[in-house]
């Protein structure tokens, strides 16, 4: 398979993975896996559909009694080897994610960490559904609150994190005894069939775990309308997590989602400006900007404006734009030329509406590499501040007071997260009070992490991933009455 090349070459999978077996399209339709910094071919899978989603769907409902009855140990156990696997081949899947997704190879393993974060996390909290026990209102009753698995799961993951998302969702459903369906983004499927592959030698049974490729509509469709999906996970756009939601509605299934944001990074006079600095790096330019937490509207207070923007301005100047399988390397390409163009859109419209141009270029629509920007004068007319760019973008607006920067923060339909930085207590807390988002990292540009609930409120979605509450959202709770006791 063109210029791929593995230490463990079984790591790269063509076909997808059906009730434990590796399987073609049904009409042997396929998609092919492009490297976005070349344009390089590197692979294709299996173009699937309803059908072959269907078919999924019974392996998943087949295995469910067996695993739901499994002691939660032991699948706390072959999550635990799930996890090992993943970190002895750290290299090869960073490699395959590199080449499929664009992001530098140090980036990439640093995701490999951070999805097999919540296979460690989920094996130990699998040993954790603990239930209740409630006061009975009477002597002769009992009343005891039973955590169960939902049951069949569906999941539908995106490209920007080809292994934490797909990790994220599988994890907490299989440590709560739910088998699982997964559509990885048709972007970026090498890195989610590799984790099958791990899965497989980890020891998962048959069915538990299925990944189907292919594009979005049919399997969507019928992950929505099969009623033997009682729950659908989803990590993307707004747009389709409400297209989803819809489709989901005839049936009254679960819904997790995790949509779009538009992060504001607020930075007051009286933070501290290294930290502002660094925290505002973390944040923006992970993954070359194209994460839904990355700032997306940087509020500077004026009496620090100028000098957070020149600080701002040589931390810029040291990133590297290039492939990401090359030394040194901190952005990589954009995934496709739909983002490109994008950026350049915003580009246009910022310059247009009289933002300044610090560092950067209008994107080339030509060349999936998009240069580090710095623009100032920015406002809240401006479609870089409306809408997520999702690019190596840092729009700089400039506001007075803490009340307008509060304001012009949450004047948005999203609320995933928000950054802030003061060196104030008070300022802490009724900033922190203020925001309506569901993550708010203060004096930090990072708030993704195994051990704290991710999730969004308003627009930004319905439920919380990692964390304790990451296995709930897998179980039903169940009120089981004993009567006639005495
Ligand atoms: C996302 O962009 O969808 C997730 C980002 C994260 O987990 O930090």
């Amino acid at each position: 398979m063109a210029g791929l090349s593995l230490i463990d070459s079984a790591l790269l999978h063509e076909q997808a993975f059906i009730n434990g077996q590796w399987c073609d399209a049904d009409d042997e339709r396929t998609l092919v896996v492009t490297d976005p910094a070349t344009g390089e071919r590197l692979a294709s899978v299996p173009s699937m559909g309803v059908g072959e989603t269907r078919r999924a769907i019974e392996a998943a409902e087949a295995a469910w009694p067996e695993w739901r009855a499994r002691p939660a140990a032991e699948r706390a156990t072959l999550l635990e080897r799930w996890h090992a696997l993943m970190l002895e081949n750290i290299d090869d899947l960073a490699v395959l994610m590199t080449r499929e997704q664009g992001k530098p190879l140090a980036e990439a393993k640093g995701e490999i960490r951070y999805g097999a974060s919540f296979v460690k996390w989920f094996a130990e909290e699998a040993r954790r559904a603990y239930g209740e026990t409630v006061p009975a209102p009477s002597k002769d009753r009992r009343i005891l609150v039973l955590k169960q698995p939902v049951g069949v799961c569906g999941a539908i993951t995106p490209w920007n994190f080809p292994n934490a998302m797909i990790t994220r969702k599988c994890a907490p459903a299989l440590a709560a005894g739910c088998p699982i369906v997964i559509k990885p983004s048709e972007l970026t499927p090498l890195s989610a069939l590799a984790l099958a592959e791990l899965a497989e030698r980890a020891g998962f049974p048959p069915g538990v775990i299925n990944i189907i490729t292919g594009l979005p509509e049919g399997i969507g469709g019928e992950l929505t309308s099969n009623p033997a999906v009682r729950k659908l996970s989803f990590t993307g756009s707004t747009r389709v997590g409400s297209l989803l939601m819809r489709q989901s509605a005839g049936d009254i299934k679960r819904l997790s989602l995790e949509l779009g944001g538009n992060a504001p990074l607020i930075v007051f006079d009286d933070a501290d400006l290294e930290l502002a600095v660094a925290g505002t790096m973390v944040s923006k330019f992970r993954n070359a900007g194209q994460t839904c937490v990355c700032a997306n509207r940087i509020l500077v207070q004026s009496g620090i404006h100028d000098r957070f923007v020149e600080r701002l301005m040589s931390e810029i100047e040291t990133l590297r734009c290039g492939n990401g399988m090359e030394d040194d390397i901190t952005v990589g390409p954009l995934i496709n030329d739909q983002a490109v163009h994008k950026v350049a859109r915003h580009l246009d419209d910022a310059l247009s509406q009289g933002a300044s141009l610090i560092i950067g270029q209008i994107p080339n629509e030509q060349d999936r590499l998009v240069l580090p920007t710095l623009l100032t004068g920015v406002t809240d007319k401006m479609l870089v501040t409306q809408e997520e760019t999702f690019g190596p973008v840092a729009p700089i607006m400039r506001f007075e007071t803490e009340e307008e920067a509060v304001r012009i923060a949450n004047a948005t339909p999203f609320g995933l997260a928000a950054y802030f930085f003061t060196e104030s207590m008070r300022r802490a807390w009724r900033v922190g009070e203020a925001l309506e988002f569901g993550m708010v990292g203060l004096n930090t540009g990072s708030v993704s992490m195994e051990v704290a609930p991710f999730g969004g409120i308003k627009q930004s979605g319905l439920g919380r991933e990692g964390a304790r509450q990451g296995l709930d959202e897998y179980l039903e709770e169940k009120a089981f009455h004993i009567g006639g006791l005495e």
